[in-house]
Formats: C-alpha cells, structure tokens, sequence
C-alpha cells in the first residue's frame, strides 16, 4: 500500500479518514509507555502515537527500538490532538495518527550528528555535514534552500523565455580562455602532450553565437575557474549567462532589472523598485572604497587632502606632496576598539603598501591619538566639521595614492561594520536590498609589477566609442563599456558591451595587451575570424547564480546552496575527489605524476 498523504497535509478536516505516511523518524518521545512518533518527508513532518492497547505487541517493541531517520510507513486513523496537547509551530500541529500498523522499511544506523536539531549548522563542523551531505540536505533549512534554488531557475527560464532568449548549450571541454583565473585541464588521450581546459565562462561561445545570428542567448552555464576558494567562490560554479544583439548598455540594464524583479517575487513575495542607482567606478571608491559597496549602512570615506596639504604631520603632507590624498573615516561608536583590533586593521592598511594606520579615540571628552599634537585647530575644527565627529567615535585615516588610500579605507570599513554588529551597535534589516549598477570602470588597468596593461573586465570589453583615439596616446584615460551588478555589498554579476570590429580587437590584443601576433592567432584566430564574416554589434552580462540564491536564502556562503559543493581546499568530502588515477589510466594519457601524492 503507497502512501495516500505527504506528512505535512493532514489537518483537522482530514480526522477519522484511514491514512498511510511514509517518511523518516524525526523523533521520538516515550510519555508513560505510549510512544510518539514524529514522521518526516520532504514537505513536513506529522505526529503518530503508538499505543500498546491498540497495537500487536511485535509492532510496538519494533517501533519503540527505531534509530532515529529509520525510514518506516504507518497505517492508522487521523484525530483530533486533546485540547491542550496541540503545536501551533507547525502545519500539521492540530492532528495525529493513531497507529495500527508499522512496516520498517530501513534501519538507519546511528547518526554521525543529529537532524533534528535546528542548531545543527553551527554546532557541526561543517566538513563532517559535507562527508554526509545527504544527512545535512535532509534538514529543513536545507531542503529549503534546494527548493528555492529550483523555483529561482525555473523563474529564470520562463522570464528569459519570455523576453525571446533562446537556451543553447556550449560546451564543457574547451581552450584556454583569457578571464585571468587559472584553469582546470583535461589531458587528451588522442594526441599526447594537448589538452581541453574547461571554461571559466562561456564568453567566447556566446559571442560567436551572436556572430551566428541568434540575437538572444542565455544558459545556466557551469563554470570552472581554479582560484582560492572563499565563502562566495567555488572551483565550478554556475551563471545565469547572457549575450545580447543590436542593443546598447541601457537594454541590458532593463532586462537585468526585469529578471531581478521577478526573481525576488517568486522567491520572497517582494517587490524591488526598478531602476537601480547607478555609481561610478570613481564615486563607489571615493564613496566606499571598494566597487561593490554595501550602501545598507554610512561610515563613508572623507576627503581631506586640502585641509592637510601644509601640515606639520609630515606622513599626511608628505604624501600628498608625492600625489597622493589624505581619507579618513568615522567608524561611529568604535572608540572602545581594542588593540588587537587596531592592529588587524593596521595589518590591512600594510597589506596595501602602507607604513600604518593612523587613528583617533574620541573617549571621555578627549582625542586620543599620537597624532594628535600635529593637528593645527582649523584642522582639527575641519575633521570634526566633515565627519560628524562625537563622544565615542574611532577616527582613521589613509594617506597614499588615491586607489590605495581608497582601498585601504574601504576594507577598514566592512572590519569596523563586522565589529559594531556584533556588539549590536549596527543594525542591518535582513529584508533590506540594495541594488546599485557600478559602471564607468576604466578599460584598462596597469600592473605595476609586469610592467603593462590588463583589461579590468576582459579583453573583449568595449572602450566608450568616443575614447578609442585614446587607446593609442592615454590608455589610463579610455574608459569601458562595462557595468557590474552589486546587492548589499556582494558582486552579483558583471558585463559589457564588446568589441565586434575584428580591427579594434587585434590592436586591444596586440598593442595593449601585448600579446605576441602568434599567440593572438593560437588562442583567438577563430574569434577574430568569425568576426570578420558580418558580427553584429553586441553584448552581455553573467550573474552568479548560486550568489544570487545565496542572497536570497540569507546566507553569506554559496555552499549552503550548492547540493555537493567543494571545501576550502577544493575537496569533495562526500566521494574524497580528487583522487590519484590508476597507473593504467596514467599510461593512457601519456602522463606522468612526479609529485607523490598527499597522503
Ligand atoms: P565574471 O568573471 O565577472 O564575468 O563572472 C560573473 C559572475 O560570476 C560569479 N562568479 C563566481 N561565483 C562563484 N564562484 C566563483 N569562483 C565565481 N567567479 C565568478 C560572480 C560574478 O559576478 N564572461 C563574463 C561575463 C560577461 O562579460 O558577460 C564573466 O564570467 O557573481
Ligand atoms: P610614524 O610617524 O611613522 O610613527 O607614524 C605616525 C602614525 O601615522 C602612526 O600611527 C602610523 O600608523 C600612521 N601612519 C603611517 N603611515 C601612514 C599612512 N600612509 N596613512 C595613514 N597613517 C599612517
């Protein structure tokens, strides 16, 4: 006999109808020898009483010995729970089983952690939930997370579909492709000493598929990218990948508002209001110091380069003689930072290049800082005047150039704001969402150390038409046509319009970039080929997927909506991949291991 509800259907209407449940025991509780049963199954759970007077007695021992997750299928009768006795916390709260018959389906052995504890997350190491993910997937919260991910996909499809984007696959051995994160390669066995690598994005597809005429692609793409693994990055990941043809920047903003807006009504029942503000790259650093600011909360960064350009300080003077700024920012109510906590925002400031981090405690009607002696009235009257300085307040500053000083900041920033919520002087509402397009980046970006030029989104980003002279005489100046999607200080997606003139692509490879003639041909002939053959003017974006469930989910790691994601070291805990291959699988591929492997 199948099961003729889900455990979380019955409720009083449903008393005195004959049913059968099947699920796992959730838990048990034993009051004066008659036995409760909580059965569970992906929708909910229902109580089940087990009364020796009613029961054969095999049925009631074989019950009273179950392990917890036994999986089990109950006959019995619904009724009414007696007055006093109902749970209002959950659906099927009104009601209970009367059991008259128990078949165990499969014992389940004793549990390496419990499940029915809703604490579980943070009292289980979360390598131990990973080895047995399909435990940990069996929570509630998980299997919500898995259900929501689901309804945001299929939310996704039918609003992509709608708006006349077609869904094309591409593919998952591919070649090198230049995003800048190191890949994963597969050897070949075919032809020894070659290899695919696996995408970091579909970027190059996309494009020839716009070459192809498509017009309107999209796909929930799987993408690999070998990189240090965070919170919010994994070694495969998925995007919600589009490209676009015949259009400008503001039809992908419209179209992105559009998806966002229905995904945050399918997912949370909320309405989002269109359009999102739109920030410089220049404004969000000047602003925030970083560009994706979380905008929830103030604590902005100052500028005071004029009011100390003659001071007597000479680290502040000395820097803005070598033209560099001074910042500084107000972290409201901090003053009570302690040492350690000085010193692990010093350690940011170094990590930037920078000798320290200098800083004023506002405490007991004082300013208390080695610095402060240095400081003339009128400057004193100025940081007071521009940072809304009070009793209480932790004052720091940066003085460097003006990415640095600005980065330096803005990592101090998200420090300080971790440290005030925790001691529940920032309040952050959870239901709060800020959108914001950062745009305007510059085309170009120049690395110190390697002594040249790297495109800030990739190479295949668009200059603003008016700015392609300046490629020639001032790149620094040539600004791109790309734009990143920012929520609550998270980098949610990012895209540009793209060069489709296979002349401006060759010099953006050649003379920026300098990529040697040969290289350019091995790695992208096909590209610039293809476009030689009539590429429409284009352009796209990508969005994180699992960020953007994560958001939605109120979590901060991507893990905890990936059903099998990978730990830190990129290690799956469930199958122990990776793995060694066999010494036959080796020969095969002409490869062989010098290293021996960890064990
Ligand atoms: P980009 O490299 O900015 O752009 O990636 C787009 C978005 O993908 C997400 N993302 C990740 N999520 C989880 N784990 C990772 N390791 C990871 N890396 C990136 C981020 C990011 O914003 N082809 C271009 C897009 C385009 O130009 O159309 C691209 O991949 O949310
Ligand atoms: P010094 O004169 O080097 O002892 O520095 C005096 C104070 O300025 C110390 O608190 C340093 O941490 C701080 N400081 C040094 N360099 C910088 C900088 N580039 N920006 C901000 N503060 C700094």
């Amino acid at each position: 006999m199948k099961r003729t509800h889900h455990c979380n259907e019955l409720r009083p209407a449903n008393a005195g109808q004959p049913v059968v449940l099947e699920g796992w025991v959730h838990s048990r509780r034993d009051l004066g020898g008659v036995l409760f049963l909580d059965i569970r199954d992906r929708e909910g759970r229902t109580q089940t009483v087990f009364d020796p007077s009613d029961l054969p007695k095999e049925s009631f021992e074989r019950a009273s010995h179950l392990h917890s997750e036994s999986v089990v299928r109950v006959t019995g009768k619904v009724r009414l729970r007696p007055a006093g006795t109902e749970n209002v916390r959950i659906p099927t709260g009104q009601i209970e089983v009367m059991v008259t018959a128990i078949e165990v389906l499969n014992d389940a052995a004793v549990l390496p952690f419990s499940i029915d504890d809703p604490e579980v997350a943070s009292k289980v190491n979360e390598e131990l939930r990973l080895q047995y993910r399909y435990l940990d997937l069996r929570r509630p919260e998980m299997t919500r997370n898995l259900r929501l991910r689901s309804k945001v996909a299929i939310a996704t499809r039918s609003y992509m579909d709608e708006n006349g984007f077609l869904e094309v696959e591409t593919p998952t051995l591919f070649k090198s492709t230049p995003e800048g994160a190191r890949e994963f390669l597969v050897p070949n066995r075919r032809d020894p000493g070659t290899f695919y690598a696996l995408p970091q994005s579909p970027q190059q597809f996309k494009q020839i598929l716009m070459v192809s005429g498509v017009e309107r692609y999209f796909q929930l793409a799987r993408c690999y990218r070998d990189e240090d693994l965070r919170a919010d990055r994994q070694p495969e990941f998925t995007q919600v990948d589009i490209e676009m043809s015949f259009i400008d920047r503001e039809d992908i903003y419209a179209l992105i508002e559009g998806l966002l807006k229905r995904v945050w009504k399918t997912a949370l029942d909320m309405d989002i209001p269109t359009p999102f503000k739109r920030i410089s790259f220049e404004e969000a650093l000047n602003r925030w110091g970083i560009d994706k600011p979380d905008t929830r909360f103030g604590m902005e960064l100052v500028d005071f380069t004029e009011e100390f350009r003659a001071s007597t300080f000479k680290v502040f003077s000395g820097a803005i003689a070598s033209g560099g700024v001074v910042k500084a920012m107000n972290a409201k109510g901090l003053a009570g930072a302690t040492q350690g906590q000085i010193e692990t925002m010093t350690e940011h400031a170094k990590g930037f290049g920078a000798k320290g981090l200098a800083y004023i405690k506002v405490e007991n009607g004082e300013w208390k800082s080695p610095i402060v002696k240095f400081f003339t009235e009128a400057e004193k009257a100025a940081l007071t005047t521009k940072l809304g300085i009070e009793q209480g307040d932790l004052i720091l500053f940066a003085a460097d150039q003006w990415l640095n000083a600005c980065e330096i900041l803005g990592k101090i920033r998200l420090y300080c704001a971790d440290v005030l919520k925790g001691q529940g002087k920032l309040v952050v509402d959870p239901k709060r969402f800020d959108f914001l397009w950062v745009v305007e980046f510059p085309l170009l970006s120049f690395d110190k150390e390697m002594n040249r030029w790297y495109s800030s989104h990739h190479p295949f980003t668009a200059p603003v038409a008016d700015d392609i002279p300046l490629l020639k005489t001032d790149p620094k100046k040539v600004r791109g046509q790309h734009y990143d999607i920012v929520v609550n200080g998270v980098e949610l997606g990012g895209g540009s319009i793209r060069i489709h003139q296979p002349d401006v692509q060759r010099t953006i490879f050649e003379d920026i970039l300098q990529i040697p003639p040969e290289e350019t041909q091995l790695r992208f002939g096909y590209m610039l080929e293809a476009f030689k053959y009539g590429a429409p003017p284009h352009g796209g974006i990508a969005l994180g997927f699992d960020r953007l469930c994560a958001i939605l989910c109120g979590t901060t790691s991507i893990r905890d909506v990936i059903a099998f994601p990978k730990t830190a070291k990129g290690t799956c805990m469930l199958t122990d991949s990776p793995s060694p291959a066999s010494a036959r699988q080796l020969k095969e591929l002409h490869l062989e291991v010098k290293a021996a492997p960890k064990a």
